[in-house]
């Protein structure tokens, strides 16, 4: 298949064409997604968790993500890359956040997610000015955990959501070429989703997001304890890993992923 690449996510927007993104920490796994059609590769923070079994994304740093974005560029042929900035690494300056975000790059990222709100802006027109792509994760941001005092839903009041929607479109005009979601209503994915230029990737954000993201281990079943409610167990009734990825991807493609038990 041909890579993918920013004006072909576009493209996939415009020809309501669904988005598969996973999150992938190395070589192996890479090669493995990138061959079962996954269109978006992320080296999330939440390999702190995943891979390091520390308790939130805090701990995670530059250096952890330098060397799985290079670990999974190395393995990936075709998918888009995109690597998220750890906790503390950009919220001081845009030009801490530049000289972070060079260093992902530089390891083999195609674009950089950062979490945050309003406040973003200057830093994604930064980074955006200055060539490096930029996704903005909007919603639940688990970096704040400690401000807001757990993992739970956002933009649930009239007035919460109307604030995101215009966060989103903030962020767009400030250059976002991709915007995600954690965890907010699917009516409210839906409809920002419709407002925006640019691709929506939702995890617990509805069917109606451009695109589908999850936790690699999560949907393999292989992470312990609780299962998020947006979470679907992809190895059920599947004998390999790689049944268990394509299965994924076809359903995030003919939109039977998310159902509405995963969705808020
Ligand atoms: O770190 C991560 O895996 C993420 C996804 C859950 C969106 O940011
Ligand atoms: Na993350």
């Amino acid at each position: 298949r041909k890579a993918v690449t920013l004006p072909r996510l576009l493209d996939m927007k415009a020809k309501q064409e669904k988005i598969a993104m996973l999150t992938c920490y190395d070589a192996c796994f890479a090669g493995l997604l990138d061959n079962c059609g996954v269109d978006v590769l992320l080296i999330g923070d939440s390999l702190g968790m995943v891979l390091a079994g520390m308790p939130s994304t805090l701990p995670v740093t530059m250096e952890q993500m330098e060397y799985h974005t290079r670990c999974v560029a190395a393995g990936n042929t075709h998918a888009f890359v995109v690597a998220d900035m750890p906790f503390g690494s950009y919220q001081q300056s845009p030009q801490q956040a530049y000289a972070n975000a060079a260093r992902l790059m530089a390891a083999g990222a195609h674009m950089v997610k950062l979490e945050g709100s309003s406040w973003l802006a200057p830093t994604v027109e930064f980074l955006r000015t200055r060539d490096i792509p930029v996704c903005a994760h909007l919603g639940l941001t688990p970096q704040s955990v400690h401000a807001i005092g757990g993992y739970r839903v956002q933009g649930k009041s009239s007035q919460d959501a109307k604030l995101l929607k215009a966060t989103a479109l903030q962020m767009q005009n400030a250059g976002a070429q991709m915007v995600l979601f954690e965890l907010i209503p699917a009516a409210l994915g839906a409809e920002i989703s419709r407002t925006l230029k640019v691709p929506t990737i939702g995890i617990g954000a509805g069917v109606d997001c451009d695109g589908q993201v999850l936790v690699l281990h999560d949907m393999l079943n292989v992470f312990p304890g609780k299962k998020p409610k947006f979470v679907r167990n992809f190895m059920d009734n599947q004998s390999s890993i790689q049944q268990a990825i394509e299965s994924y991807v076809r359903a995030v493609k003919d939109k039977t992923f998310p159902a509405v038990e995963h969705q808020f």
